[in-house]
């Protein structure tokens, strides 16, 4: 007889943002109005923009044309749109190699199936207070989790030396981070790639927000530290500064120098994800690909900055009236604490009711959260 994955019984019944469309939706009927401010997912509220638009119509019309048209798309990605990211990092000063960069249909699929080549016998570290997806993913597949406290008192940015001892073998780290906001600036960050180096540790270095960053001191990308192109896979997306939520492209970076060992050889981890992307995943669309290309080539910042300027409104009305906060100056979330001794659900509920205003309560994100919500400037 079938039976199911036992580790699904460890998952709550929603996923967090479909809990919250629900409570959304609700509402809404409740209090007969659809006029709800929704600063909950952060789903951009931009339109695309006219040079992906163009780009989107030309692929389209190729494919309409048996001499342009396009079938499956190679393995890791049309070559064009691993140039264009490649050509990215090079203004940082990082260099790829194309068989580095593997283009995906957004950060979270791989953020979870990257798991899938690494043994279950692994401890991975998720921070106390992080994307839902981490933590679910973990759970789902089996994997030994350790919890990185993530707290108001390391200004929720952990560092390796608060838990000398445990031996992390995977690390999850987001930065700018989803969902305080809060980002790492390089010293910081270097810590953890020396970690990682130090213990034959991997970092899954979620990337997805570094377009937000508006501060110098914050690394763009983890490769920018030293020895990280050992260590860290960056998994990275079009979603949040492209406008690309419902197109769906991104990509990750697996270096080719990173090696484990198995028991008679060495084998690069970059060789493992093709072969497990080959596997399960058949590519972005031509067409998504192309409108990721013009964007990339554009240098466009219409999107991020419409969600800082958002971001920079909202901060003053919270500095205004003395709110404690993080985030918002290198990402596109806001780490409110909750007023009038509530907890996150009960604050959450109050800023429906009272200000018709929906945000995630951070309970959803995890054990040290339930004194915050976040409030994304997606809107
Ligand atoms: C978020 O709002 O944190 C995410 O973009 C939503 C998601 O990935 O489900």
């Amino acid at each position: 007889m079938i039976d199911i994955n036992k580790n699904f019984e460890l998952l709550d019944d929603d996923y967090l943002f479909s809990k919250i469309k629900k409570i959304k939706k609700s509402a809404e009927n409740e209090l007969k109005s659809s006029e709800l401010i929704d600063m909950s997912i952060g789903d951009v509220k931009t339109a695309l923009d006219d040079v992906v638009i163009k780009a989107l119509h030309k692929a389209v019309d190729e494919m309409a044309n048996i001499e342009t048209f396009k079938g499956y798309s190679p393995e890791q990605g049309y070559e064009f749109l691993i140039n264009a990211i490649c050509e990215k990092y090079k203004e940082i000063g990082v260099d790829l190699h194309q068989s580095e960069v593997f283009v995906n249909d957004g950060a979270k699929s791989d953020l979870v199936n990257l798991l899938d080549i690494f043994s279950k016998n692994n401890v991975v570290g998720v921070f106390s207070i992080s994307y839902p997806v981490y933590l679910d993913a973990c759970r789902m597949k089996g994997l030994n989790i350790e919890f990185i406290n993530c707290t108001e008192e390391n200004n929720f940015l952990p560092l390796p030396s608060e838990f000398d001892g445990k031996n992390l073998d995977l690390i999850y780290i987001c930065s700018p981070g989803n969902p305080t906001g809060m980002a790492y600036n390089k010293n910081q960050l270097t810590q953890w790639v020396n970690y990682a180096l130090k213990n034959g540790a991997i970092i899954i270095y979620d990337a997805a927000y570094k377009d937000f960053i508006t501060e110098e001191d914050k690394p763009y990308s983890i490769y920018e530290i030293s020895g990280a192109l050992k260590c860290a896979i960056e998994v990275n997306s079009f979603s949040k500064s492209a406008g690309f939520t419902g197109l769906r492209c991104g990509y990750t970076i697996v270096p080719n120098s990173i090696e484990v060992f198995t028991k008679n050889n060495k084998i690069k981890v970059s060789k493992l994800w093709n072969r497990r992307r080959a596997t399960g995943f058949n590519g972005t669309s031509y067409i998504v690909q192309r409108g990721a290309e013009e964007f990339l080539k554009s240098g466009s910042r219409r999107c991020v900055s419409h969600c800082l300027k958002n971001s920079e409104r909202l901060r003053a009305y919270l500095n205004k009236y003395n709110y404690e906060y993080w985030g918002g100056i290198n990402s596109p979330y806001i780490w409110l604490k909750c007023q009038r001794e509530m907890n996150s659900t009960q604050y959450f509920e109050y800023l429906i009711k009272e200000k018709h205003v929906v945000t995630t309560p951070g309970v959803g994100f995890g054990l040290n959260a339930d004194r915050y919500i976040r409030i994304s400037c997606f809107f």
